[in-house]
């Protein structure tokens, strides 16, 4: 028989251990949480809003057999499933207790539920269909250190700096237009003390921003990165992003980490150019919102 709890501050050494084992296999890794130890410990208590009240434990006979993490907000009304990461020979059976326990967590109001795993974890696909989530366009996992750095080239005419507050609308406008139902939306680009955005300027005329985070771990990650289509192709994204992996070194991060749609064959070739990595395949899988 499995039973499900919240887990304490006590259970973190074996639930951290446990987590770290599975994400470290392609077939297993879940997104949202990370593949190293040290950062899977800060990210847990880090879920909103519930800290470790929100991360249910499975065990069978006493053992550690599963583990779902909670993380939600209310603007985009939506859950990110930590999970569910299953080492049972019960596997579907541990995931649904798991995930019947952390819904009855979630506000009466509901939520989107969302999923991201790697692509060759299947088993969590037949989870995800079971449960009414659809599968969306997945993204690669791109990721470059941070020890040498793309050259800042100038474009002409072009300026690149923080955002400053009287440019606030004019970046949720075209973040709206690019990436209208995103996961964080234009007005809360740089919400949180370690987020920020970049704008590129010409003139008073936005050509361009990127949105950014120095994650728990310290690792960076490129969250948005847009250019109005009139400016394109004249450098302004690639200057973005190479000041962002200067900026975000200057700060001490060693390495960062970004997702782009797999069709995005331009932008990928882009980031391609400037050091960037393959490190997976993602798959999201969405669950649209309803009343519980
Ligand atoms: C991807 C994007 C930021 C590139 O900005 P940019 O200022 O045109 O980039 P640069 O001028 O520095 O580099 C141009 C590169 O972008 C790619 N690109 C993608 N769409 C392009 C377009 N419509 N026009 C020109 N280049 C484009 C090209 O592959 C080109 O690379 P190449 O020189 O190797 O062919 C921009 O096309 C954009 O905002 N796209 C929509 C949002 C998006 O896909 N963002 C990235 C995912 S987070």
């Amino acid at each position: 028989m499995v039973s499900t709890r919240s887990i304490a501050r006590s259970d973190l050494p074996e639930v951290v251990a446990f987590i770290a084992r599975l994400q470290a296999d392609p077939t297993q890794y879940i997104g949202y949480l990370d593949t190293d130890a040290d950062a899977i410990r800060e990210q847990l208590p880090a879920c909103e809003p519930l800290g470790l009240d929100g991360v249910i434990a499975a065990t069978r006979e006493g053992r550690l057999v599963g583990v779902l993490g909670t993380d939600w907000d209310t603007d985009p009304a939506r859950v990110w499933w930590h999970g569910p990461l299953v080492d049972d020979d019960q596997w579907d059976a541990t995931a649904d207790a798991l995930y019947a326990h952390a819904c009855a967590l979630l506000p009466t109001g509901g939520l989107e539920q969302e999923l991201f795993v790697d692509a060759r974890n299947e088993r969590i696909g037949a989870f995800a269909r079971r449960h009414g989530f659809d599968r969306e366009r997945s993204s690669a996992i791109l990721t470059r250190q941070l020890e040498e750095l793309p050259s800042i080239r100038e474009v002409e005419g072009v300026v690149v700096r923080p955002m400053a507050d009287t440019e606030r609308n004019a970046v949720a406008a075209l973040h709206q237009q690019l990436f209208a139902g995103a996961h964080r939306p234009g007005a809360r680009l740089d919400e949180g003390a370690q987020r920020f955005v970049l704008v590129a300027m010409r003139g008073d005329e936005l050509v361009g921003y990127l949105a950014a985070e120095r994650q728990e771990d310290g690792q960076g990650y490129l969250d948005f990165l847009g250019v109005p289509s009139t400016a394109r192709g004249d450098g302004i994204g690639e200057r973005l992003i190479a000041e962002v992996c200067h900026h975000l070194r200057d700060a001490g991060s060693d390495r960062i980490h970004l997702t782009v749609r797999e069709d995005n064959h331009g932008a990928r070739r882009l980031y391609g150019r400037l050091g960037f990595e393959h490190e997976r395949i993602g798959v999201p899988w969405r669950r649209p919102r309803r009343i519980r």
